[in-house]
């Protein structure tokens, strides 16, 4: 018998932090206007020499820190990211070099639902192959896909990285069968392509586009998305919404937090929510959130946790997990 647990957490945010005010000297908006339709106060962006991998690698160090593992450890490394380095290699690739260890490394691209499908992946591969220790990073850097004359996007994106250590933990006692995780639904839906794209890419305009969304359809489906695919991990992982310790959502806007709350009926308290700080981070923001809850002691260990996201596909996923490991262990 064995358990993948979740042994920790890491999270980085570039140092150039940009307040709804600063924004507004660029863009034809107010703090007003953003706090009100997004709770967003602030977001942070890459300077010019900062990338994607640099976010990543820096997450990455506090996780497997965190973890008290050595990095040596790690055997698979899978980076969530919709703003690589270079259109290829993988950025993945880049934080092990950075690393300087051996770990089988690639990048999945799920835009904001990146993290739950990259940890989806993690899981089956490390249920069907040999990986004993896996890094999962969501890392990206919206800022370089934004239209700084498109106000209803660019007051939305920050850039950001957070990362987990998984560890397969064998001859665990069955007793503990609820530890790690739990459950993991994952969905997507091209007929919605249209709704949250970039206008380019390499194969259409040999450029990598701006951010184009329809704004009011994103919220309906995130809402409708983000329940339903939270209900369908919890029966998966026979829980119940009582049960859950926390929520950790997607962190792109505080209307749809709070509408998915109200709809799931579930303690706003219990809801972790940063998005006021860093804005939408894509593939980073659960693991952002995350790691903000864990570090400023909300967030226990051993507590049970629902996580969800949604992003262009549209691509949507939840995970149930109890985070951490048993104390015997
Ligand atoms: N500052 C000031 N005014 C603005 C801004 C801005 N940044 N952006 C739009 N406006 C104006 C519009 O021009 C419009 O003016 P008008 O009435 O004179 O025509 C007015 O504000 C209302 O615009 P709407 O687009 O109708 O505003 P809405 O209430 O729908 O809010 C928002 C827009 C915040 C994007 C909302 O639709 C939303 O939250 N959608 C969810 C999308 C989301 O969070 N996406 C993130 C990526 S996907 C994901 O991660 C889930």
């Amino acid at each position: 018998m064995y358990k993948i647990l979740i042994t920790g957490v890491g999270s980085y945010l570039p140092t150039n932090k940009c307040s709804n005010e600063t924004l507004s000297n660029f863009v034809d908006t107010s703090d007003e206007w953003i706090s009100k339709r997004s709770g967003i106060k602030s977001r942070h962006f890459v300077s010019d020499n900062e990338k994607t991998s640099d976010l990543a690698f820096f997450a990455a160090n506090k996780a497997i820190e965190n973890a008290q593992i050595s990095k040596n450890e790690i055997d698979l490394i899978i980076l969530a990211t919709t703003t690589p380095d270079n259109t290829f290699p993988s950025t993945a690739t880049l934080v092990q070099k950075k690393l300087e260890i051996n770990a089988v490394s690639f990048d999945v691209q799920a835009v904001c639902a990146g993290f739950v499908f990259a940890l989806s992946v993690a899981k089956s591969m490390m249920t069907e192959g040999n990986y004993k220790n896996c890094l999962v990073i969501g890392a990206d850097s919206m800022s370089k896909l934004l239209d700084w004359k498109d106000r209803s996007t660019s007051v939305l994106f920050g850039d950001g990285a957070g990362a987990i250590i998984l560890q397969k933990i064998k001859n665990i006692e069955s007793r503990y069968d609820d530890w790690g995780i739990l459950s993991n639904i994952i969905h997507s839906d091209g007929q919605f392509y249209d709704l949250l794209k970039t206008n380019g890419g390499v194969s259409t305009s040999q450029k990598i586009g701006f951010i184009e969304m329809e704004g009011k359809e994103v919220f309906k489906h995130a809402v409708d998305k983000l329940s339903s695919s939270l209900e369908e991990a919890l029966k998966a992982s026979n829980k119940k919404i009582d049960e859950l310790d926390w929520l950790v959502p997607h962190q792109a806007n505080q209307r749809i937090i709070l509408a998915v709350a109200d709809k799931m009926k579930i303690d706003v308290n219990k809801v972790i929510s940063t998005v006021k700080d860093h804005g939408n981070t894509s593939a980073a923001s659960i693991p952002l959130a995350l790691e903000s809850a864990v570090s400023s002691n909300k967030i226990l260990n051993g507590n049970l946790i629902g996580l969800h996201a949604i992003g262009g596909g549209l691509s949507w996923g939840a995970s149930i997990i109890r985070i951490g490991k048993p104390k015997i262990l």
